[in-house]
């Protein structure tokens, strides 16, 4: 790492889609906190449904979460509205979805030069630049194909030369080869191995397979809407899920695996009255409750919501019957 200059940080983030509907609302974060530096590649890995694109949308501004603060480059992002916010956005982040979004009546060589005249730049110098990005994904003989001609793979090339052509800090990238086979989708990653290598672009990328985290320096898993685990390169994120131990990365930053979280009462605030080398005690500050869950108190749920498997007195956080994860339920 060539800088520790900070470029994205998540305070104690919280999300609760609202709903009318009889299960209520869904809680889809549940007080995450993280940091990234520059040139940093981080994965976040999770089951279906633990919040991976929640979190992304938040971190990336396109959602504003319940709570919590988000800064980017330095700058408290939740607090910007309208064209400050688009502004921050769209000279720090760029996104890579699932399916690539290009715009269907568009050829390739317009979807990639599109954010940089949205911009205000020029058409002709925006097209040169993304044909010399097309060119560098080795597309220069599709530049003129209408994203319906193109295959999977080549789509995806398209939206990668789309998020480059801003020069952004930071690449947001939401399950980026989970519409692909897995060959394209080792070329994709091989992609961005490279793009992180030689531009010192930093990528956070969200994904269910590991196979995708493994090119990432660090990556956090995620399980109903918090970190229970974070892990260096070279550690299998499969050994994780069971681990009884307590993280604290070099940010500060602790996770607890939900079941301790759920066994000292939930997320708040505490108060840590006895600190010395490798021992701290810490008591929860009663009055200072997170606001978002002061009426809620979320509990592993006692049967599994897919097979209907009765958990009993058990803290699995997965089913033995049928492997779905455990939720939490509002007890
Ligand atoms: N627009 C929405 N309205 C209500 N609930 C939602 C919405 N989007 C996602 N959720 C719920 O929030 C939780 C997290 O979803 P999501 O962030 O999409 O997870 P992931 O990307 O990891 O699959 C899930 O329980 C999902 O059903
Ligand atoms: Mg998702």
């Amino acid at each position: 790492m060539d800088s520790e200059q900070e470029i994205l940080r998540a305070n104690s983030l919280y999300h609760i889609y609202e709903s009318n509907a009889e299960d209520g609302n869904v809680v889809a974060l549940r007080g995450l906190s993280m940091t990234m530096y520059e040139g940093e590649a981080v994965a976040v890995v999770g089951p279906s449904g633990s919040g991976k694109s929640t979190l992304l949308k938040c971190l990336g501004g396109l959602m504003k979460p319940s709570a919590g603060s988000v800064e980017l480059g330095g700058k408290r992002m939740t607090r910007l509205t309208g064209s400050d916010l688009v502004k921050l956005r769209q000279e720090t982040v760029s996104f890579i979805f699932q399916d690539s979004n290009l715009l269907p009546h568009l050829n390739a060589i317009d979807n990639v030069a599109q954010p940089l005249i949205h911009q205000g730049v020029l058409a002709r110098p925006a097209r040169k630049k993304a044909l010399a990005l097309l060119e560098r994904l080795g597309m220069a003989e599709r530049a003129y194909g209408m994203p319906e001609e193109l295959s999977g793979g080549e789509q995806q090339r398209v939206a990668i030369s789309r998020a480059l052509i801003t020069d952004p800090k930071l690449i947001l990238a939401d399950e980026p080869t989970g519409a692909l086979d897995p060959i394209t989708s080792r070329e994709v990653l091989d992609l961005f191995r490279q793009l992180h290598k030689e531009e010192d672009v930093a990528f956070l990328l969200v994904t269910h397979n590991r196979e995708v985290a493994s090119f990432c320096e660090r990556s956090l898993e995620l399980r109903e809407g918090r970190f229970i685990a974070q892990h260096g390169t070279d550690v299998d994120i499969g050994d994780l899920s069971d681990s009884r131990e307590l993280i604290v990365d070099d940010s500060g930053t602790v996770s607890l695996p939900p079941d301790i979280l759920l066994k000292i009462g939930g997320p708040g605030r505490f108060e840590m009255k006895e600190i010395e080398r490798d021992v701290m005690n810490f008591e929860r500050v009663d009055e200072e409750k997170v606001e978002v869950t002061s009426e809620n108190k979320f509990v592993l749920s006692p049967t599994c919501p897919a097979c209907k498997h009765e958990y009993g007195e058990s803290e699995e956080q997965q089913c033995p019957s049928c492997g779905s994860s455990r939720p939490m339920v509002q007890a």
